[in-house]
């Protein structure tokens, strides 16, 4: 009998509940065995719930039980998601998770105790929601071909919330309240519109990429906050969309992760995702360009890729803890050495001539607004400190 416990009834946790109980018979066949969920730890009261039966405040009871065999985390947050995570690899319990800013923060401690207790740390759902995106990347990318670029669309909230404000016109604030509704943004909608959810899924990307696990500031991050009217309809007229991208880029002996919005030309196929999709354009040096595609966000697509983990367990075909991140301070490249192009809107009254010298063979795109050559992050602003500036995008 394979026990599973649940670690939070939020969203994706109750998602990974129904799943387990509708598709109870294809897991049994997978696990050639029953397959059962014994607890729900979750501190608030539901007595309503369908799982009302198997809900618990105490972790000690999940730890200390010798029957639960794999542990699923959705609680979100680091604390105390990290240390019940840990506590249950220690104790001999594969543990799978949804929550990003574990997997960011502690994932290279959390695969070294998978690995010396014999377990697994899985967290395919924790980028790109649904999207069976990591084990694509490792197993079937990353294990023949050196990674030369990682860029997607890594957050469903901005993703739906740029779609309305290009599509209808709605507002910022409003298109954040639809996708608050439909239970696609974090607790915290910071971490959505600021990028640094975003920014946790890069970091996770760019471990993969190269086994190399940063420490999250020094991911630069930037979110969606500044875009207004003036920038969609700049973009329209550039043949773009505004895209919230993470990306991961190879240039020579440097690796540079970041996230910030961009210009996404029409021609590129990553501008034609909309509201809360997610895709993520892979380049290797064997493969070429290769595109992944699917729901970022949402119970029921997050919860696939949750179970897809369990599933992986409980039918022996994952080995124990093959993955490993290394902590290295070093890692990402210095961002002021990143080059790219950059659409820039000054403020009302600056002098366009004087920024064509400045910036030169850029393309006048409004009274207000230029498109830039390519330029390191460093030059650019040496140039840019000479203006007053609105809001600046780079280019894809
Ligand atoms: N808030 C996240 C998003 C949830 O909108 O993508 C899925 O990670």
């Amino acid at each position: 009998m394979i026990n599973i416990a649940i670690l939070g009834c939020g969203v994706v946790g109750g998602g990974c509940a129904s799943l387990i109980v509708e598709n109870k018979s294809m897991l049994e066949a997978l696990a050639n065995d029953t397959v059962d969920i014994k607890y729900i730890l979750d501190l608030r009261d539901m007595p309503d719930s369908p799982f009302a039966d198997k809900m618990i405040k105490d972790f000690n009871i999940i730890l200390n039980d010798p029957d639960v065999d794999v542990v699923i985390e959705t609680m979100g947050g680091a604390r105390p998601a990290y240390d019940f995570s840990l506590a249950c690899l220690e104790a001999g319990k594969h543990v799978v998770t949804s929550n990003k800013e574990v997997v960011s923060k502690f994932g290279d401690t959390l695969l070294e105790a998978a690995r010396k207790n014999g377990v697994n740390y899985l967290f395919e759902a924790s980028v790109g929601g649904g999207i069976p995106l990591l084990r694509t990347i490792t197993d079937g990318i990353a294990s023949s071909n050196e990674i030369t670029e990682i860029s997607g669309i890594l957050n469903g909230t901005t993703n739906y919330i740029l779609t309305r404000m290009f599509g209808s016109g709605a507002s910022f604030e409003n298109a954040l309240a639809e996708a608050q509704e439909k239970g696609y943004a974090e607790r915290n909608p910071s971490a959505d519109v600021d990028g640094i959810d975003a920014a946790r899924k890069t970091n996770i990307l760019a471990a993969l990429a190269t086994g190399k696990l940063a420490g999250e500031e020094l991911i630069h991050t930037e979110g969606i906050t500044k875009i207004n009217g003036e920038d969609v309809v700049a973009a329209k007229k550039y043949g773009a969309e505004i895209k919230l991208l993470g990306r991961v880029v190879r240039s020579g002996d440097k690796t540079y992760a970041y996230v910030a919005p961009h210009f996404v030309p029409h021609s590129n196929m990553l501008s034609n995702v909309s509201g809360v999709y997610n895709a993520v354009s892979v380049s290797g040096n064997y493969i070429g360009d290769a595109i992944i595609y699917g729901q970022g966000a949402g119970a029921k697509a997050t919860a696939s890729a949750v179970i897809s983990d369990v599933a992986n367990i409980i039918s022996g075909k994952e080995k124990h803890a093959t993955r490993s991140f290394l902590r290295d301070n070093s890692f990402p490249s210095d961002f002021a050495e990143f080059c790219c192009k950059r659409y820039v809107r000054f403020a009302d009254g600056e002098n366009l001539d004087k920024a064509a010298m400045i910036f030169e063979n850029a393309k006048i795109l409004e009274r207000n607004a230029i498109v830039t050559q390519k330029m390191s992050e460093k030059e650019f602003s040496e140039k840019i400190s000479l203006f007053k500036v609105e809001n600046v995008i780079r280019v894809l």
